[in-house]
C-alpha cells in the first residue's frame, strides 16, 4: 500500500473548537449557524477537525477579547473538555483579541481566525509563482500586527514561498532592537520585496491581458462563490482541464480557455479565484492581479450552486466582492449550475424566477451548455454600444475591425466613406469617436 494511505499513517487531525459571535446592529449575510456551518466545511478544508463550537450574542464587542469574561471562561473549559489544540474564531480578531485570547488559552493551543484559516487554504492551493507570491504577501500582511514573541525566529514561513525567508535576518539586531522590532524589521522588508516581485508579475500579465486584446476576442471571466462549479463548467465549455476538486477554492490562479460561440464567433472563457462572506480585506489587496482580469472582462458569466440552502446569501456575497472590486460595471449572466441535484424540474423553474434572466445548467452532465452560449452570444450583443459613424475609406482597419468585433445594423457606402450604423464593444468607442456621424455616446467623444 502506498505510504500515506493506512490508517496510521494519515496525518493526524487538529481537534478544533469553533466560536461564534453575533454582534447586535452588525448587518450579517448569513445567520450565525450557518456561518458556523460554512467555518466548519472551511476547516475541514484545511485539514481540522472540529469537535465543538459555542456561540454569543453581544451587545458589543468586547474590546479586549472579543467575547465576553464569562464566555471566555466557558470556552477554555470546553477546550480542555473536547482536549482542543485550536480554537478557531468566526471572524477576523484584531491584533489586541488575538494577543488577550491567546494568553488565556495557553501557549499550548493555537487561537486561529477565520482570515488566518482562508490564507491557510489559499496557501495549500496556490498552485503558479504568482499564486504563491500573493498568498504569501497576504499572510505577511496579515502577521505584522499581531507578531508577538511567539513568532520570534519566523518558525512559522508563509505558505507557498518554500522557506523563501529562513530566519537569516533574526541575528541582525541594531542596537537596542528587541528580538520582536527585528522581526518586525524582517517582515516589513519582505512585504516590499513581495510588492516589488508581484508588480512585475501584474505588468507581465497586463502586457498579455493587451495582447488578447488586440487579438479582439471578447473576454468571459467566471464568477462564483467557492466551490460553485466555476472550474467544471469551463471545462465542460471548453474541453478543458482544469483542477476540479470538491474542496473550497480549488481554484487559485486564472486559467483561460478559447471558446467557439454559436454563429462562428469565439470567446476567452478564464476561471477565477473563488469568493466568500467575509472574504478578508488583506486577500481582496493582494490578489489585485488576478482580480484585474474580472475588472476588463466583457462579461461575467456569476456561476451559483442553486443546491446549496444558502444560495441567494452566497448570491449576494459575490455580487457584493464585484463591488469591492469595482467589478459591478460589468453585465452579469447569471447561471445556475447542478441542476442535476434538483429533486424536480419544478425546483429548477422557481429557481430561474429568482434570478433575472439566468441560465439553468449542470456542468458536470453537460446539460443547458447550448443555451448558455447563445444566452452568452445575446449578452454580449447586448453588451455592444449603439454607434453611427461615417468612415472614411482609407480608415479600413476601423471599418474591417467593426465587422469583427461589433454589430453592423445599417451599412452604406457614400461619397465621403462608409456610413454604418449599429453597435461596438465599449472599449472600442474611443477609435470611433473621431468618426461619430452622430449618435456616438457624449462620454466617447
Ligand atoms: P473554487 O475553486 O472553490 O472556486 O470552486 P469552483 O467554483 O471552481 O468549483 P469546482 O468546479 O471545483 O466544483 C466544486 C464541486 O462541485 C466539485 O465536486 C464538482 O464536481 C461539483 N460540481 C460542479 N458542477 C456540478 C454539477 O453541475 N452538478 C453536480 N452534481 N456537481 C457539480
Amino acid at each position: 500500500m502506498p505510504k500515506g494511505r493506512t490508517q496510521s499513517n494519515l496525518p493526524e487531525l487538529e481537534r478544533t473548537l469553533i466560536v461564534g459571535v453575533q454582534i447586535a446592529g452588525q448587518p450579517a449575510l448569513l445567520s450565525l449557524d450557518d456561518s458556523l456551518e460554512e467555518l466548519s466545511v472551511l476547516a475541514r478544508t484545511a485539514g481540522l477537525e472540529v469537535v465543538g463550537g459555542t456561540s454569543q450574542q453581544l451587545a458589543s464587542p468586547n474590546p479586549k477579547t472579543l467575547i465576553g469574561k464569562g464566555k471566555v471562561e466557558e470556552v477554555k473549559a470546553l477546550a480542555d473538555e473536547l482536549d482542543v489544540s485550536v480554537i478557531l474564531f468566526d471572524d477576523e480578531l484584531s491584533p489586541r483579541h488575538q494577543r488577550e485570547l491567546e494568553k488565556v488559552f495557553g501557549e499550548k493551543r493555537r487561537v486561529v481566525d477565520r482570515t488566518a484559516l482562508i490564507l491557510d487554504i489559499f496557501a495549500q492551493h496556490a498552485s503558479t509563482h504568482e499564486g504563491a507570491l500573493q498568498v504569501e504577501l497576504a499572510q505577511y500582511e496579515y502577521r505584522l500586527p499581531r507578531l508577538t514573541r511567539a513568532w520570534t525566529h519566523l518558525a512559522r514561513q508563509a505558505g507557498g514561498g518554500g522557506g523563501r525567508s529562513g530566519s537569516g535576518g533574526v541575528g541582525l539586531r541594531g542596537p537596542g532592537e528587541t528580538q520582536l522590532e527585528v522581526d518586525r524589521r524582517e517582515i516589513g522588508r519582505k512585504i516590499t520585496k513581495l510588492k516589488d516581485e508581484l508588480g512585475k508579475v501584474s505588468a507581465r500579465r497586463g502586457r498579455y491581458r493587451a495582447q488578447r486584446k488586440r487579438a479582439r476576442i471578447p473576454i468571459i471571466a467566471l464568477v462564483g462563490y467557492t466551490n460553485a462549479g466555476k472550474s467544471t463548467l469551463l471545462n465542460a465549455l471548453a474541453g478543458a482541464e482544469v483542477y476540479v476538486a470538491d474542496q473550497l477554492f480549488a481554484t487559485l490562479d486564472p486559467t483561460t480557455r478559447k471558446v467557439d460561440l454559436p454563429g462562428g464567433r469565439e470567446a476567452l472563457f478564464t476561471d477565477t479565484v473563488g469568493f466568500i462572506q467575509k472574504l478578508p480585506t488583506t486577500l481582496i489587496e493582494a490578489f489585485k492581479a488576478t482580480l484585474e482580469e474580472i475588472q476588463e472582462a466583457d462579461l461575467l458569466l456569476h456561476v451559483v450552486d442553486v443546491t446549496h440552502p444558502n444560495v441567494h446569501e452566497q448570491a449576494e456575497a459575490v455580487l457584493t466582492t464585484l463591488e469591492d472590486i469595482d467589478a459591478d460595471h460589468i453585465p452579469v449572466l447569471t447561471v445556475l449550475n447542478k441542476i442535476d441535484r434538483l429533486d424536480n424540474p419544478a425546483a429548477a423553474q422557481e429557481a430561474l424566477q429568482d434570478f433575472e434572466g439566468a441560465v439553468a445548467v449542470s456542468a458536470l452532465r453537460s446539460q443547458g451548455l447550448d443555451e448558455l452560449l447563445d444566452a452568452v452570444n445575446r449578452k454580449l450583443y447586448e453588451t455592444l454600444t449603439p454607434v453611427e459613424v461615417l468612415l472614411p475609406y482609407q480608415e479600413g482597419a476601423l471599418i474591417a475591425l467593426f465587422h469583427e468585433q461589433g454589430k453592423v445594423d445599417r451599412i452604406e457606402h457614400t461619397r465621403h466613406g462608409v456610413h454604418i450604423q449599429g453597435r461596438i464593444p465599449g472599449r472600442l468607442l474611443a477609435r470611433y469617436s473621431p468618426f461619430a456621424a452622430s449618435g456616438i455616446p457624449a462620454e466617447a467623444e
